[in-house]
Formats: structure tokens, sequence, C-alpha cells
């Protein structure tokens, strides 16, 4: 495993994207990615769900063993989804599923309320990334996906949930959809690393989900998001020629 916390003291920036299959896995990879994480944004963007909520660990196993396949250098980081970290136990089972499936660590959505799962992680030897912030799992109760660190209360809790993961043994955190200035602030006040997604260019490292990076899931980008290849249409013209191709041959 990188080490992460020299690479911040160093001021080089962490590069991170998701993959929940092989081939994606592997090509992430061969471009030299630090961290490969198998999101549960999978519940989305490949599974056709409304959100993450209605991942299952059976589903994550799954992705995280095809990803890991294609993994050779990139430290493999897998999601613990909704309803799988209720007690520390529970948690520290979960992780150790994943670790059986091929992830090197795992990540779990929480701060201060998390503290005890994440111990349980940490002290079972697990790499532990951490995500405050925005949390998707509760994007219902949330009334959607609304940017963090709005008001100065909502500021200094990001700040304790920040302090709280790095005590309890994380070895970086996801900074999502926080206001800019509060996620530079909370990247001076802790020696581990911020992974920003939405959360402006103070950040320790940035992280994206791979199919809005390379424009595969057309139908929602999030505002944030630059998009750097047009792979749904890609994916549109090489169907349309082959359809094209096929019902214009002549039978002989
Ligand atoms: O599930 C996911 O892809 C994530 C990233 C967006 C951070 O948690």
């Amino acid at each position: 495993m990188k080490n992460f916390r020299q690479m911040k003291q160093r001021g080089e920036k962490i590069t991170a994207l998701t993959a929940y299959d092989y081939p994606t896995a592997r090509l992430l990879d061969e471009s030299g990615i630090d961290i490969i994480l198998v999101g549960d944004s999978v519940g989305m963007v490949v599974l056709g769900y409304q959100d993450t909520t209605d991942v299952t660990l059976d589903e994550m196993l799954h992705h995280t063993r095809a990803a890991a396949r294609g993994v050779k250098e990139a430290l493999l980081v897998a999601d613990m989804p909704i309803g799988t970290y209720e007690t520390p136990e529970q948690a520290e089972a979960t992780a150790r599923k994943f670790v059986a499936a091929g992830a090197q660590a795992v990540k779990l959505e929480g701060g201060v309320n998390r503290v005890a799962q994440i111990e349980a992680i940490t002290n079972a030897g697990i790499p532990f990334m951490a995500h405050i912030g925005m949390l998707p799992q509760t994007v219902r109760e949330q009334g959607g996906y609304k940017i963090k660190g709005r008001t100065q209360s909502e500021a200094e809790a990001l700040l304790v949930d920040a302090r709280a993961v790095e005590q309890a043994g994380a070895f970086s955190v996801v900074l999502e959809i926080v206001v800019s200035e509060v996620a530079k602030q909370i990247t001076s006040a802790i020696e581990i690393p911020t992974i920003g997604i939405g959360s402006g260019e103070h950040c320790d490292g940035q992280i994206l989900v791979t199919h809005d990076l390379i424009g595969l899931f057309p139908w929602f980008t999030p505002k944030f998001v630059s998009a750097e290849a047009r792979v749904a249409e890609e994916i549109r013209r090489a169907a349309r020629a082959f359809v094209e191709r096929t019902r214009g041959a002549k039978i002989a």
C-alpha cells in the first residue's frame, strides 16, 4: 500500500476512480490510478437502482471479486453497503468478507457516529477509508444530494467528523459535496489525506465515478463533473452501425 500520508506531506495529489468489473479495473490500474473504489454507486450506474440504498452485500462482494482480478498496482477499496455495519461486530465481519473477496481496504459512510465501527475494522488490521459530507446512503432521509458545510454549525460538525475518523485509524477520508472553503480547512486540519468529490480543488486528492468521467451514464451527470469522454455515444454509434450492417447484408 502506498504511503498516502507521505503523498499528502509532499503535496502529491492522490487519484481515485470507481470500477465494478474486471476490464474497467484493469484499464484504470494500467493507467496508473492510485486507488480503485468498488463503490456502491454500482447500484445506480450499473444495476439501475434509483440510489445506493438497495445495494446488497452479495452484489458488492460479486463486483469486488471481479474488480480484484483486474488490479495489480492500485489500492482496491470496497464500499460497505447500507445495513452491513450497524454494530462494531457486524462492521468487522463485513470488512473481513470484503478482504476475502479481494479488497485491500474498505469504506463506510459516517463520522463521529461510526467511530466504534471504524475502530473495530482498523483494530482488525484492515485499512479503512472514511466518507463524510454528503452521505449517499442517507439520501432518502436528506431529501436529495445537498451540499454540506454551508452553515457554521455544519462546517464545525464536519471538522469534528474528520478528526474523529482520523483518530479512529482511517488512512484517508472522502469529502463528498462539501463547500470548497470548508474542505480546505479540513484538509489543513488533519494529517490523513482528504479525497474530494464535488468539494473543490483544495483536497489532497480527487475521486470520481468512472461512468461520469467517461460519459457512460448519460441520463444524469453531477454538476461538478467535467467528462473526459463520451462513451455512451460511441456505444450507440457502434450498435447502430452493427444494426445497419446486419440488416443490410444480402441473404445468399
Ligand atoms: O459509491 C461511490 O462511488 C462513492 C464515491 C462517489 C466516493 O462512494
